[in-house]
């Protein structure tokens, strides 16, 4: 049968780990797809950096661009980030080049979700981004396909791992901020600007595309309103401790007003419940929804392993011949409400 040719643009973290499982695990996944997916092709800035990965029989591209103009490849996996620049350039232009695309930015989708979109369902592709929200938690494919038949209430959520694995060090050893992040940093967990994470930009990126998914409106990053945790002292987090309080920086969508809030900032958690235990590079997603009542996933939200994981159930279903629209389309655009309403939340 026809493999699926693929090409990859980015060998870092993420890059190198779908590399890694493709190499592992080639056989299970071309009798579980009914056909292998071949990797054809790959690009990053340096050649010569030794990643870890077997890449003989593998076309090296210097231009990524390259990889959208290939007539050997079927699909491009955006693994470079960033909402401007060559990852926005590679998807559109693979896009109209009539290419599926699998990609893991989450500041690419929350910023131009809607416009990508629209041109993956008018070029008949995919454009799937499982990885780009809660690293190994299926959350994408859960909303898109598994919850259609609800109608959803509200999205709550811890979908950071760098910055839950900073309040948690924080707490367990009583280290400061700063050593703490660099940990995230060299664990690979940190986004290349890491004020991204610790300023709550990442979360509301994730957010922002649950709650399109979720409520069938714009991906709409503009309303997220945004607190990050830089101002938590590890002091905080033990007086927190002292009251039976654990701080989290949550990430929450919910109808309010026949409109829809969305908002990122750290919270008093209450010890016992579900969110309140999530720890380290964790992330948990809480849905709740009309039929199905309240369901959570926890899983890691971000490193090589769970990442990449995310990534390959993404070529899997392209390679199956599952084209999901990428959002509900038409949306409608999001309505916020004009202040976003602060005591709503009830934990859970
Ligand atoms: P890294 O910084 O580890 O890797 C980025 C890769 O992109 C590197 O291989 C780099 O090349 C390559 N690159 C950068 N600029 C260019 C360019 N102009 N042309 C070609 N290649 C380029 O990032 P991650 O793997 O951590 O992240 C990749 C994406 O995945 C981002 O969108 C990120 O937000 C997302 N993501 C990351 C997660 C994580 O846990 N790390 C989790 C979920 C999503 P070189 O190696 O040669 O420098
Ligand atoms: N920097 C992100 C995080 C990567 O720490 O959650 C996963 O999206």
């Amino acid at each position: 049968t026809k493999a699926l040719r693929i090409g990859i643009a980015g060998l870092g973290t993420v890059g190198a780990g779908v590399v890694k499982i493709l190499a592992a695990r080639g056989d299970y996944l071309a009798a579980a797809c009914g056909r292998p997916i071949e990797l054809v092709a790959v690009s990053a800035r340096n050649s010569n950096k030794d990643r870890g990965i077997d890449l003989s029989g593998v076309r090296w591209e210097s231009d990524p661009m390259a990889l959208a103009r290939a007539d050997d490849i079927d699909l491009v996996a955006e693994l470079i980030g960033g909402s401007e620049g060559v990852a926005r350039e590679l998807v559109e232009a693979a896009l109209k080049a009539g290419k599926h695309v699998v990609t893991a930015n989450k500041a690419l989708i929350a910023h131009h979700g809607t416009a990508l979109a629209r041109l993956a369902e008018e070029k008949g592709v995919a454009l799937n981004y499982e990885a780009a929200v809660a690293g190994g938690i299926p959350i994408v494919k859960t909303m898109r396909e598994s919850l259609a038949g609800n109608e959803i209430r509200s999205i709550h959520g811890i979908l950071n791992g760098t910055c839950n694995y900073i309040l948690t060090e924080m707490e367990t050893t009583g280290r400061d901020f700063a050593d703490v992040l660099k940990d995230a940093q060299d664990l690979g967990y940190a986004e290349a600007d890491p004020t991204f994470d610790v300023g709550g930009i990442d979360a509301a990126h994730k957010l922002a595309i649950l709650a399109s998914l979720a409520f069938g409106t714009e991906v709409d990053f503009a309303n997220v309103h945004i607190e990050g945790i830089e101002k938590i002292s590890a002091t905080d987090i033990a007086f927190a401790r002292e009251f039976g309080f654990k701080v989290k920086l949550l990430a929450i969508a919910e109808k309010v007003d026949g409109g829809v809030v969305q908002r990122v900032h750290p919270a008093l958690v209450p010890e016992g419940t579900p969110l309140a235990a999530v720890s380290g590079v964790y992330n948990a997603v809480a849905v709740d929804g009309d039929r199905v009542g309240h369901l959570v996933l926890e899983g890691r939200g971000a490193g090589e392993g769970p990442t990449a994981s995310a990534v390959l159930s993404d070529l899997a279903d392209i390679a199956r011949g599952l084209i999901l629209p990428p959002f509900i389309l038409p949306a409608k655009k999001l309505k916020a409400p004009a202040k976003p309403a602060m005591d709503t939340h009830k934990s859970s």
